[in-house]
């Protein structure tokens, strides 16, 4: 999943007449104004957070000030994310002075980092919530508006909200997230996605489908299927993917693997775009290359994080395959679907990191030759395995000079993958206007690089062919043919 900057979510109910299942404000509704940070799952979870509450009369806002519960959905990644959240809530604490009635509540990662220790730190929170805790919101916020702290950081086994369905909040009301997992197993010891998130487990793929129907039946034209690490996705009727092994004969002779539920929702929209984020190579099998290439509104791209590319480093970070294994699945990518757009994780400065491995790195970067990516400075989160065993022992000034050169080469790369689209034609769908000029539109092609081109007669939620002219290294420029 890639990861967003703040954003600050709209009132679904002010969204292109869509029918939404939160009550349409009144005078006397309350409201909720929710801000989200970190991966794609914190927004999707805030759409369940709104269909929850909206449930029980609180309508959502986009005014900060006329708020009458603020709840912010954080991110405990690296420590800056947890950095802008405190900055966030002070901003609040500001907005309390002349509301003195405002609730404040934590959600996500950091409620779940932190627990009960947030009321203590930051005096201005009310309310603290874990990820797995959502369905608990009523009776929370009840006790809240009686003056009463509350918390509930309780991870589930079996929760996966799928008989919620989220309100569409921020929407372009072309694309949707649907999640499919929830938690991590895989423990790569620099991440505090397994704390904070708990046990893996999958979403029935029966309410899987249902969503995606109802998101076509209402004109969504493309879905990312969501999860930490989606190719270990494995439905056996319920429960922790632990716990398969102790699953009965029949329930393993009918378990649903990501492949295959991959080509049950390609089949039941063949109009809609499918994308998924996030794969791990550890997990990724050639079964899913094969299902992308046999159905075409598949989209060829695959986020295909590695952190590093030097096998020392992976084996440290507990990554469960080798440089050499990665480069093979690269290989038949490659093979099976030669023009998928590949993108990047890659991690600087992890303890230990010599300059031999930063140049593994670079060499295998150079090898793949990324579209995009996502890179990080190592940030050490308390109580993750790297915390307790590896001391956080690179200097600041080598991670960000090892960062830069990471940064510098995914740019060359960006560009040498966005020129080679110069002259061709793309399907791009359209979402946006684009950000720089309203007479031009913005969408993506399968391969998940930006096209903008000129509006014409198209509206937004259109597919257009679009032949490519310019490019620079983040963005296709093109006309529509
Ligand atoms: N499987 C997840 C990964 C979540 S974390 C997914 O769906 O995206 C996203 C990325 O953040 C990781 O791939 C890693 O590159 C980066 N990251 C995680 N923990 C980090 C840490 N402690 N320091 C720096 N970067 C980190
Ligand atoms: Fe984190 Fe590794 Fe899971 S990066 S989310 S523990 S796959």
């Amino acid at each position: 999943m890639g990861y967003t900057k703040s954003e600050h979510i709209k009132n679904p109910n002010q969204y292109n007449g869509e029918v939404v299942d939160a009550p349409i404000p009144h005078q006397s509704a309350k409201k909720m104004y929710i801000e989200s940070y970190g991966c794609q799952m914190n927004f999707s979870d805030s759409e369940i957070v709104a269909s929850i509450l909206g449930k029980v009369g609180y309508a959502t806002t986009n005014e900060l000030e006329d708020a009458d519960l603020v709840l912010v959905n954080t991110c405990s990644i690296r420590e800056k994310a947890e950095q802008t959240v405190r900055k966030r809530l002070e901003k609040f604490n500001s907005v309390k002075k002349s509301n003195p009635t405002l609730k404040v509540g934590v959600l996500g990662c950091m409620a779940e980092r932190l627990k009960a220790k947030f009321l203590e730190e930051e005096k201005i929170v009310d309310l603290v919530v874990g990820p797995d805790a959502y369905k608990d919101l009523p009776s929370l916020v009840q006790e809240v508006e009686a003056g009463r702290d509350a918390v509930n950081v309780i991870l589930s086994k079996e929760e996966t909200y799928g008989d919620i369905r989220p309100v569409r909040l921020q929407t372009n009301g072309v694309t949707a997230f649907v999640s499919i997992t929830r938690g991590c197993d895989n423990m790569c010891t620099f991440c505090v996605v397994p704390f904070t998130r708990g046990r893996e487990r999958s979403r029935d793929p029966k309410s899987i489908i249902n969503e995606i129907n109802d998101l076509a039946a209402r004109g969504y034209k493309e879905i990312t299927l969501l999860g930490q690490n989606v190719d270990s996705y494995l439905w056996y009727g319920g429960g922790p993917k632990k716990d398969f092994n102790k699953a009965s004969d029949l329930q393993k002779k009918t378990a649903i693997k990501f492949h295959q539920l991959l080509a049950m929702v390609a089949v039941e929209q063949p109009h809609m775009r499918v994308r998924f984020s996030t794969s791990n190579p550890q997990d990724m099998t050639l079964d899913v290359l094969h299902v992308m290439s046999k159905h075409k509104n598949i989209c060829n791209y695959i986020h295909l994080p590695v952190q590093s590319g030097s096998d020392r480093v992976l084996k440290e970070m507990n990554r469960q395959h080798t440089r050499g294994e990665y480069i093979e699945l690269i290989d038949h990518v490659r093979k099976i679907l030669p023009d998928c757009g590949i993108s990047q994780d890659m991690i600087s400065g992890f303890p230990n990191e010599t300059e031999k491995d930063h140049q593994d790195t670079l060499s295998l970067m150079e090898y793949v030759k990324y579209d995009f990516g996502f890179m990080f400075m190592y940030s050490e989160r308390p109580g993750t395995p790297a915390a307790k065993k590896l001391a956080d022992n690179i200097p600041e000034v080598d991670k960000k000079r090892r960062l830069q050169e990471i940064v510098a080469l995914q740019q060359e790369h960006s560009f040498f993958r966005t020129r080679e689209f110069v002259g061709k034609v793309v399907e791009v769908l359209i979402e946006k206007e684009s950000k720089k000029s309203t007479e031009h539109w913005s969408g993506r092609n399968p391969q998940n690089t930006v096209v903008v081109f000129p509006k014409e007669n198209y509206k937004i939620g259109d597919f257009v062919q679009v032949k490519i002219e310019d490019c620079t290294s983040a963005t296709l420029l093109g006309k529509a043919i």
